[in-house]
């Protein structure tokens, strides 16, 4: 069995004391960090910009797993990447077409950030095989962006199978979005090998057993 990466999203950590809450996946067993960046336009709410990143890289070695819920991507990706991105996913509903696609990959590879493509629930997976052989990561969103504490669609994690069928033997399939105990076993036994928990981990009194029951 392949190793299953978590990622706890600080959209549902406490903002007061961000460095504590992410030095304390990590003691908990966390080996990445879920950054939502959000915009108002490409989601209906404003959360984390680059400053945030950028103090984070100052304060955690855990790997920054920055998704860009945000329109017009390729004008932030040198400020995200310069902060200390270390993944760097944006959304192919971003996009206008595969050149702006492709365009926006190189961008990323450019900064030597590797980069992840993300897809709405109402994306088809077939939309982005295209892209899969160029990718390092593929995010399923299992809930609409933009907001954590949402309930899980079943549906969306349906589409990882035919993902994993096509894709490269190295390319990371994440879930994001009404990750708990329960549908992140669904997620995995489809083919998923890294998880994105908020309110799952962050809502929980203790970091520790909440990951340890997402294997
Ligand atoms: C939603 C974000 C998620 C969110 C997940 O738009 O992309 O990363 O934080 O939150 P939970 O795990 O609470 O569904
Ligand atoms: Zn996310």
């Amino acid at each position: 069995m392949s190793k299953i990466i978590i990622s706890p999203s600080i959209l549902s950590a406490d903002f007061t004391k961000l460095g504590c809450e992410v030095e304390a996946v990590k003691k908990a067993g966390a080996q990445w960090v879920h950054i939502d960046v959000m915009d108002g336009h490409f989601v209906p709410n404003i959360s984390i910009g680059v400053p945030v990143v950028k103090s984070l890289r100052k304060v955690t070695d855990l790997v920054l797993d920055t998704h860009l819920m945000i329109e017009n991507p390729e004008k932030y990706i040198e400020p995200f990447a310069k902060a200390g991105a270390d993944i760097l996913t944006f959304h192919f509903e971003a996009c206008r077409d595969a050149k702006h696609v492709y365009e926006i990959i190189n961008l990323i590879k450019s900064f030597d950030v590797r980069v992840g493509l993300s897809i709405k629930p109402k994306t088809l997976p077939e939309s982005i095989f295209e892209f899969l052989d160029y990718l390092d990561l593929v995010l399923v969103m299992t809930v609409e962006p933009g907001f954590g504490g949402q309930i899980f669609m079943h549906d969306c994690a349906m589409k990882i199978p035919s993902i994993k069928e096509k894709a490269k033997n190295n390319l990371i399939i994440q879930v994001d979005g009404g990750i708990n105990n329960l549908t992140a076993k669904i997620c995995t036994s489809l083919g998923a090998n890294s998880l994105v928990a908020g309110s799952y981990i962050y809502g929980s009194d203790d970091y520790k057993k909440a990951i340890e029951s997402l294997f």
